[in-house]
């Protein structure tokens, strides 16, 4: 019998998948797109350097979660001993968290450059004020990532400068609601252990999870518009 060249496999298997779900359609769809002349200029990058940035924070984070231990009780604690032993023995373990760590700022220096950039082209107007809504909402939620990743070394500067950002939640008018929220976010009477258990949730499942699902959206939202003709 012929060894059918892998080409032929190749093409039995696309045409397989194809009488079960339009897959070369949907994939040609998500694909392939005209861009219009105007958006060569360096400024239309910024939003696809944000999702490019995004991927990473995403793949050094699941690396990083492979060592380190979400707990704070006992001293030294296992998340500060965890976060050592990641930076001085994990085998790039150091290179992993300094693009993680990186990642985050440059984000959101790319963040607010990709805003100014559609502010400056007023690309938030009709019909895209929903999109620049969508837009805003991953702004507070990459900011929710800084926040609640800044406390998981568990170090001195961790613990302190999150006591500081709690109590300044807590003092949210109405006072109702401040209490509530730092009810929520701190756990217990002072910052501990809850405390870095219930922002390692938010950090790694909560956030992760929303900001995909609103990336989505912005892009499904981006394709039905057309990238916005300059003013
Ligand atoms: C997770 C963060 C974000 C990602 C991955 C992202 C990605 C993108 C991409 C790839 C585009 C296509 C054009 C371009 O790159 O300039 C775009 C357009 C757009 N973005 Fe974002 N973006 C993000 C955050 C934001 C924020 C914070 C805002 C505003 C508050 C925003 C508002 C918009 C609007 C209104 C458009 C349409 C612009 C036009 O049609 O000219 N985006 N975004």
């Amino acid at each position: 019998m012929a060894i059918p060249h892998p080409r032929d496999i190749q093409l039995a298997v696309v045409e397989w998948l194809d009488e079960r779900y339009p897959f070369t359609k949907a994939v040609d769809e998500a694909l392939y797109q005209r861009v219009p002349n105007f958006a060569n200029a360096f400024y239309y990058c910024f939003g696809g350097m944000v999702f490019i940035l995004i991927v990473l924070q995403l793949l050094t984070g699941i690396l990083l979660a492979l060592y380190y231990v979400p707990d704070a009780s006992g001293t030294p604690a296992p998340a500060y001993t965890s976060v050592n032993f990641i930076q001085s023995t994990v085998f790039l373990g150091w290179l992993i968290r300094g693009t993680h760590f990186w990642g985050a700022n440059l984000l959101i220096i790319m963040v607010i450059l990709h805003m100014a950039r559609v502010y400056w082209t007023g690309s938030y107007r009709a019909p895209r004020e929903l999109n620049w809504i969508v837009g805003v909402t991953m702004f507070l939620l990459i900011l929710a990532f800084s926040l609640t990743g800044y406390l998981l070394p568990w170090d001195t500067k961790a613990y302190f400068a999150t006591e500081v950002t709690i109590k300044l939640a807590g003092s949210l008018p109405p006072v109702q609601l401040g209490t509530f929220i730092k009810e929520i976010l701190q756990g217990g009477a002072v910052v501990g252990p809850p405390t870095l258990q219930r922002f390692f949730t938010i950090h790694v499942f909560l956030l992760p999870a929303l900001i995909v699902l609103l990336m989505y959206i912005h892009f499904r939202f981006i394709r039905a518009h057309g990238i916005s003709e300059p003013m």
